[in-house]
């Protein structure tokens, strides 16, 4: 296909967030426990963190990361986790069907945090336990001193609260897999009233209310105008979380996964104006996209180690990422970009191990999957104010998401630097693409990259964790103020400008 891509220094959708390239660490699976935290491992610092995993996430350029759950915090009893290690019970975890061990905590994670020079994101049990804990979790988290929490921090060898701005209201409870599970009336109800009470406290706290679990979910929607009617005055954001795989080897509708992300976002903002709006409220609601990715699934439920046994850190949705599955993340991260107006925090759900853009073997190696290349990429290139382009591509049917633009694209601008981001989305054919960048102060070309293969479904392993890579797009020119590349068949390409 030919596309004709026109960027205007005038059209800036908003800035560019750093929250948006946020993640998250769950305790699930190998996460935590030989994801980042292994204390016997040969690069192991002095408080058991593995530091091959740490460079990895620095390189990723992850900003704010979520935790600790997921469906995790709804049967999680947050005092378990701090203190002496060895007076740490282990607890049995109903969601995923494991033990946690309390090894690793809120002062532990903190700390691994400030190794990846990332912003904490804390999500608190509404489901199973209440105000109170939530309430007690804020103080020993933020408050400075003399207090009974606060000292309590400080005796365990913290002394320096974590502060931690952005706080989630529970999670996805709108899902009957959800230990504690609620009506959109319950939720909306108690959500308000632990909001109201984390604000009496702080004020300045962002909250972050649960909306729904996917676009899919039945009660998508209605779900989002209750739980907003009644939290709509105490909280900040609203969440959105979406997953994304290939159905019966239809590659043509995963790569349109970004129209769904698009109408979700869409969809999420027009209910939460309209409750806005009859609530005569002059507050406008942002979304936390603080879990979205490509998951397999339906897979797992056939493969994983879940069975009777209650076993500790067992191997669960370990996703093996393909070219295909690195171009969907780049495009829904392109997405996010494209609507940075409203869209202003977001976490790649997760981290390390667990669906994740990096992976570690116990004892062994830490490798990058494909994911892990559009999302660091973007994080280091994209800056200043988001553009929206106008694309004239052609279009294609999808099964699943109807029509679709075979070339996606977004653009950032900062002073004289620029980055366009590109995917070819066709199957088969390079696109050639011509990027009008009249108005931009970029002269030349300063760097390309493009992730692409002869096989789509081309991975990285333990055995060749080198087998796909970034590449230089070297057939890009820039003249007269206009640009041309190639893209190959489904593929993602970066292209910074200065
Ligand atoms: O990220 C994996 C799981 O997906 C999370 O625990 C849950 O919130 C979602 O269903």
């Amino acid at each position: 296909p030919r596309a004709h891509i026109g960027l205007d220094r005038r059209a800036v959708v908003g800035p560019v967030r750093r929250r948006t390239f946020g993640s998250f660490v769950e305790h699930l699976g190998r996460c935590v426990y030989t994801g980042l935290y292994e204390p016997d491992h040969p690069t192991a610092n002095e408080d058991g963190f593995r530091t091959d995993v740490v460079e990895l996430v620095r390189e990723l350029g992850t900003t704010t990361v979520r935790y600790p759950g997921g469906n995790f915090v709804s049967g999680f009893r947050w005092e378990d986790s701090v203190g002496p290690r060895e007076q740490r019970p282990v607890r049995r975890d109903l969601s995923w069907h494991s033990l946690e061990s309390n090894q690793v905590g809120l002062d532990e994670f903190a700390k691994w945090l400030k190794l990846t020079g990332s912003e904490l994101m804390l999500a608190v049990n509404v489901a199973t336990r209440g105000i109170l804990p939530a309430l007690d979790l804020l103080e020993y988290a933020n408050h400075p001193s003399g207090t009974a929490l606060s000292d309590l921090r400080i005796a365990n060898g913290t002394p320096e609260p974590h502060d931690v701005r952005m706080w989630c209201l529970g999670n996805e409870m709108d899902g009957p897999w959800q230990t504690g599970f609620m009506t959109a009336d319950d939720y909306g109800k108690i959500a308000a009233r632990t909001a109201a009470a984390m604000k009496a406290a702080d004020q300045d706290l962002e909250l972050v209310v649960c909306g729904s679990s996917g676009s899919g979910m039945p009660t998508f929607g209605d779900w989002e105008r209750t739980v907003l009617e009644h939290s709509y005055d105490y909280v900040d954001y609203v969440s959105c979380h979406a997953y994304y795989q290939v159905h019966d080897g239809d590659l043509g509708s995963f790569l349109a996964s970004s129209v769904d992300m698009e109408f979700f976002i869409d969809t999420v903002l027009a209910t939460a104006d309209h409750v806005g709006h009859k609530r005569q409220s002059k507050k406008r609601m942002n979304i936390s996209f603080d879990e979205w990715n490509v998951w397999y699934l339906e897979e797992h439920k056939a493969s994983d180690e879940v069975n009777d046994e209650w076993r500790h850190a067992p191997r669960q949705l370990e996703d093996v990422y393909t070219v295909a599955d690195a171009v969907v993340v780049g495009n829904l991260l392109m997405t996010l970009l494209k609507r940075s107006d409203r869209v202003t925090s977001a976490s790649l759900a997760q981290l390390v191990n667990v669906i994740a853009p990096i992976m570690t073997e116990p004892g062994g190696p830490a490798w990058r999957q494909t994911t892990f290349h559009p999302f660091s990429i973007t994080s280091r290139l994209a800056s200043g104010e988001v553009l929206r382009p106008v694309i004239d591509a052609p279009t294609y049917l999808t099964a699943r998401h109807g029509e679709a633009s075979l070339v996606d694209a977004v653009a950032t601008v900062d002073g004289d630097r620029a980055a366009v981001f590109l995917v070819n989305r066709d199957l088969t054919e390079n696109a050639q693409v011509t990027i009008d960048l009249h108005g931009l102060a970029a002269t030349r070309i300063t760097e390309t990259l493009t992730l692409a293969d002869a096989d789509p479904y081309a991975k990285n392993t333990l055995a060749d964790p080198l087998r796909v890579v970034p590449t230089a797009n070297t057939g890009a020119a820039l003249a007269d103020g206009v640009l041309t590349v190639e893209l190959p068949p489904v593929s993602w390409t970066a292209i910074a400008l200065g």
